[in-house]
């Protein structure tokens, strides 16, 4: 059996580099892609990966990783970022909007469009995991482009899983709360994250946020069907 080759963008820190750490510990060859050179070369040489320095957003820069990684059957779609201004939507610059959304909307498309067409054509299974973040799914007061950008990082991860239905592609996405990394001084710790993550892929489960979000997410829809004005999402405190 030939060892199998995952590939994960945003691989030099936090949630990405947990991921490469929690792979590499069970024999996966790696392919690792993040912006930052000296951080990628850092993690790729402590975990004997290719590393290969790539702008998500660049859509050549994608198809050339997917070229660099043909035999990989995960495909972590996880870079990411905050953006500068973390305002109201007409606080944020315009120049702030196009990155946020070039980075986390482009990125996973960009790895869409490079990586899913040779995905279906061996016939394989494969899966596509692809980083959202509970902000993605609830709206929180601020956040600038942050929270309207990982909106539609939910939305295209289930456009990808429904059209891959039937085939041997399968999607998940994961919704994290607070996690800290290099995006957050405080949260669960990445390594949690990433083992999570991978036992949606090994089980096939499509969304995984945490527990106690769950009804804030179902609360906020409601208000919003039943024509009330939003408010802010609470947790549940058990
Ligand atoms: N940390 C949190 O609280 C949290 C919560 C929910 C979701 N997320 C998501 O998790 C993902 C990973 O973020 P993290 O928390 O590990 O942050 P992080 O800043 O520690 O890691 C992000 C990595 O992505 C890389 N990156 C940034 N822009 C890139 C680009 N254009 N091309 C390639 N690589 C790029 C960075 O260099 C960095 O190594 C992001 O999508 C983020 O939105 C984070």
């Amino acid at each position: 059996m030939t060892t199998p080759t995952a590939v994960i963008t945003g691989a030099a820190s936090g949630i990405g580099r947990a991921l490469a750490e929690a792979l590499h510990a069970k024999g996966t060859r790696l392919v690792l892609a993040d912006v930052d050179a000296d951080a990628l070369s850092a993690t790729a040489t402590r975990l004997g990966a290719t590393g290969v320095v790539t702008d998500v957003a660049d859509p050549d820069a994608m198809t050339a990783l997917a070229e660099q990684a043909p035999r990989a059957r995960l495909i972590c779609l996880n870079a990411g970022i905050v953006g500068r201004s973390l305002g109201a939507p007409w606080e944020v610059p315009p120049g702030d909007w196009d990155r946020v959304f070039g980075v986390n909307v482009g990125g996973v498309v960009n790895g869409l469009r490079a990586f899913v067409p040779k995905l279906l054509a061996t016939g394989e299974p494969a899966h596509v995991l692809i980083t959202a973040s509970l902000a993605g799914l609830a709206v929180f007061p601020g956040g600038g482009a942050y929270g309207p950008s990982k909106h539609a990082v939910t939305a295209v991860a289930q456009h990808a899983a429904m059209a891959l239905a039937g085939t041997p592609v399968r999607v998940s996405m994961i919704c994290p709360a607070l996690v800290a990394t290099g995006m957050s001084a405080e949260g669960v710790e990445p390594g949690v994250v990433a083992e999570n993550a991978l036992r949606a892929v090994d089980d096939g489960v499509f969304a995984v946020l945490p527990a106690e979000w769950e009804d804030a997410v179902i609360a906020q829809a409601e208000r919003i069907v039943s024509g009330q004005q939003p408010v802010p999402p609470v947790p549940r405190q058990d």
